[in-house]
């Protein structure tokens, strides 16, 4: 495999993690303010990224690349009120996005079928975090603001549960 696309997959590991850090900091910010439901929901978060961080780990070890683990970078944003972190997220899923298609763009260039073919689920799943990032948003805006529609929106944030993802092998 190309040696550029090799070094944006195992960089792709350290910034999943980091994603996992820094939606764990988003937790430990709402669980602070006792909203259980985000705090719930950034927690699903994390493991969701833990699992995109070993898929690319996986791919990496299935394809005979060696992976070289890298210190994952201290969450630095700073949440002064509840949207601040939903606005974060948001933000940063479109800065993930934009990885995804570098990597795919490199796959394309060097026609390498199999990377394009695993990126596939990574772009889908990327549509997927940054309609529901900007929901979140939409969703505080419209209801969020009063303290009844933030208990509703807290409670039902509260159900969200994880699941593993599905990935065709
Ligand atoms: Fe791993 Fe939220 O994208």
């Amino acid at each position: 495999m190309n040696e550029k696309i090799a070094e944006l997959l195992n960089d792709q590991i350290n910034k999943e993690l980091y994603s996992a850090y820094l939606y764990l900091d988003m937790s430990n910010y709402y669980d602070d303010l006792d909203l259980d439901g985000y705090s719930n929901y950034y927690m699903v978060q994390a493991q969701e990224e833990r699992d995109h961080a070993m898929m690319f780990l996986k791919y990496m070890q299935d394809n005979g690349l060696k992976v070289t683990l890298k210190a994952i970078d201290k969450p630095d944003k700073v949440f002064e009120n509840v949207l601040d972190p939903l606005v974060i997220a948001a933000e940063h899923e479109r800065y993930v996005t934009s990885l995804i298609n570098n990597i795919y763009h490199e796959a394309h260039q060097a026609k390498d079928y199999r990377t394009m073919k695993f990126l596939d689920w990574f772009v889908n799943e990327q549509m997927e975090e940054e309609d529901s990032a900007d929901t979140m948003i939409n969703r505080y805006k419209l209801f969020g603001q009063d303290a009844k529609g933030l208990y509703l929106l807290d409670q039902e944030y509260m159900a969200r549960v994880y699941t593993a993802p599905t990935v065709a092998e």
